[in-house]
């Protein structure tokens, strides 16, 4: 944790103070908070481009250049990316998650931007949520942005026609690829949310990759409050006000119940 005077305990109770009195507190969510939903993180210990190397930088070039080998290549049954697949479709939400939910439905969370694409904060609940980069249940169209669920689409040909009649396009899974441009839609709310937020919960996130990685530095910018939940030490913690260092699905519950027992000592 950032200060060294404090005990994890005290340290619990100083991150629920904070988000307490903060007017627009948000969150910024990555690979961590799923690792105890059984899907493995990117970076750092058990990482899968720790294993497997990080991904070529231009795979959205390579889509555009050639939907139907990407779309193959998607639904192969080896590599990094059938892990994720098969990790992803075997998960359900964890505590972690659901303290998220929690959090929102005590006025405490206005937006929660996640970089996951494992669909686990909806499927716990949060509804004040950005998936900056995307959803792996869906799929877009790449010219109109129209989303649709995966599984109410026909595979049958590769890559799939947009099923909006007046469009041309064709679909693509909706998580961003590398290279890929933000979608305008989520990019401009997670955007919004950051500007406002004088508070950001980060949980779980190696804070690397950008935009999502950028959110956080602008509210420190802005003159907010950055509170970490993270098993290891990241970019982030030297700027932080708190740093929990442990598991998000064991340290946001307890966050949650800090900020209860506060909310109703200062009702009584
Ligand atoms: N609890 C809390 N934090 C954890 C836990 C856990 N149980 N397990 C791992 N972590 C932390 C790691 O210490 C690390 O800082 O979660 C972070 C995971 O970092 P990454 O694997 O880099 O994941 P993320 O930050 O989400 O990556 C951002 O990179 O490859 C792209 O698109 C991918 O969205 C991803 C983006």
């Amino acid at each position: 944790m950032a200060r060294s005077d404090m005990t994890q305990e005290e340290a619990i109770r100083h991150t629920a103070r904070l988000l307490l009195a903060a007017h627009y507190a948000t969150a910024l969510t990555g690979a961590g908070i799923s690792v105890e939903s059984g899907i493995p993180p990117f970076r750092g210990p058990g990482g899968l481009w720790t294993k497997y190397g990080e991904p070529p930088m231009n795979g959205y070039e390579r889509f555009l250049e050639n939907p139907k080998r990407a779309w193959e290549e998607r639904l192969s049954p080896t590599g990094p990316g059938a892990i994720l697949r098969e990790t992803v479709a075997a998960a359900v939400p964890n505590p972690g998650h659901y303290a998220c939910v929690a959090l929102e439905e005590m006025g405490l969370l206005q937006c929660l931007t996640t970089q996951n694409i494992d669909n686990l904060h909806r499927r716990a609940g949060s509804r004040k949520l950005a998936e900056i980069h995307g959803n792996a249940t869906l799929v877009r169209c790449i010219r109109c942005t129209l989303r649709v669920p995966l599984d109410d689409i026909s595979l049958e040909i590769l890559p799939p026609p947009c099923p909006n009649p007046t469009c041309q396009g064709i679909l693509k899974i909706d998580t961003v690829a590398f290279g890929e441009p933000i979608p305008p839609d989520v990019l401009e709310q997670c955007r919004q949310a950051a500007e406002r937020s004088d508070c950001m919960l980060v949980a779980g996130t190696s804070a690397t990759v950008y935009p999502a990685a950028w959110f956080p530095l602008q509210v420190r910018e802005n003159g907010g409050t950055l509170i970490e939940v993270n098993l290891y030490e990241s970019e982030l913690t030297s700027l932080c006000a708190v740093s929990l260092r442990g598991k998000s699905g064991e340290l946001l519950p307890q966050i949650v119940n800090a900020a209860q027992e506060l909310r109703s000592a200062q009702a009584t």
